[in-house]
């Protein structure tokens, strides 16, 4: 039997080929950064923000991870990135679709272009998208948020069920509140006022006392999904929210 220290150090993307989109900041950095530790051969960051996306490959090496620069919601971008890294890498085994705000064309065009390439290069891949707690429930404000993340959880399933045939694994991350770059542009605050605002706020966030989201978190459940530990998980939406669904909404 494998020790259970062994297991928490096995590495679980070894030769892996992954494309994060909007890995330049927040979640889609933090994931980047594990699927590396977890052995990736090769990560590739698709974003707008060039300078950012440059840094997040430095820290991860370039011998590893790469940028390009790619407007997920242009098609044309999104299919010359993922042929990109197909020509480079060989294949594509994981897409992480999680680009923010470009929620429904941006995440189509991600499924349809990786879901391509797995099937020409017969790759049984896995491909996740980044959804929300506001892709389940209604919303006080942001409409327009909410129902866009509402249709990229019919989008996720559709392709689940489509692409089963080819072992192609489809499935959504949806986090509540966390703190990235995004949330202090939505709130108009700076990152310290933001966490601040999250530690002290009369809504519940979470039911788990003594513990806050971060991007880290998150990372762990994309990671879990793209990993053959969730190997016959497909069509599902995993919520982080620290249990948050189980009580009253009011925001
Ligand atoms: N932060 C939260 O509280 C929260 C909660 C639930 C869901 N989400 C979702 O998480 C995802 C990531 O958000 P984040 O909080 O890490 O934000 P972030 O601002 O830190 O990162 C988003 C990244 O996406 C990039 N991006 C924006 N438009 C793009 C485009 N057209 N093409 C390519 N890249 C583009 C940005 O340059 C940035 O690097 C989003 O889909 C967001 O809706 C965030």
């Amino acid at each position: 039997m494998a020790n259970p220290e062994s297991l928490l150090l096995t590495k679980k993307l070894e030769g892996k080929v992954a494309i994060v989109t909007g890995g330049a900041s927040g979640i889609g950095e933090a994931t980047a950064s594990l699927f590396a530790d977890h052995g990736a051969r090769a990560v590739v960051i698709a974003d707008i923000h060039d300078e950012k996306g440059q840094t997040v490959v430095e820290s991860i090496g370039t011998e590893r991870c790469s940028y390009v620069r790619c407007d997920v919601s242009d098609e044309e971008q999104v299919k010359a990135m993922v042929n990109w890294t197909v020509e480079k890498y060989g294949q594509l085994d994981i897409m992480f679709s999680n680009a923010g705000i470009v929620n429904l064309r941006g995440m189509a065009a991600c499924i349809k272009h990786a879901a391509r390439v797995m099937v020409e290069k017969h790759v049984r891949g896995t491909i996740v998208c980044t959804a929300s707690v506001a892709a389940t429930r209604g919303a006080m404000h942001r409409t327009d948020y909410a129902m866009s993340k509402h249709a990229v959880l019919g989008l996720v399933r559709s392709a689940s069920r489509q692409l089963g045939e080819y072992g192609i694994r489809v499935n959504s991350v949806s986090p509540s509140a966390v703190v990235t770059p995004l949330t202090c542009e939505a709130n108009q605050m700076t990152l310290k006022d933001v966490e601040k605002l999250y530690e002290n706020s009369f809504v519940p966030l979470t039911s788990l006392k003594g513990i806050v989201l971060t991007v880290r978190h998150i990372a762990e459940a994309v990671l879990f999904l793209v990993s053959d530990n969730s190997a016959f998980v497909t069509g599902h939406d995993l919520v982080v929210d620290g249990g948050l669904n189980g009580l009253p909404h009011r925001n």
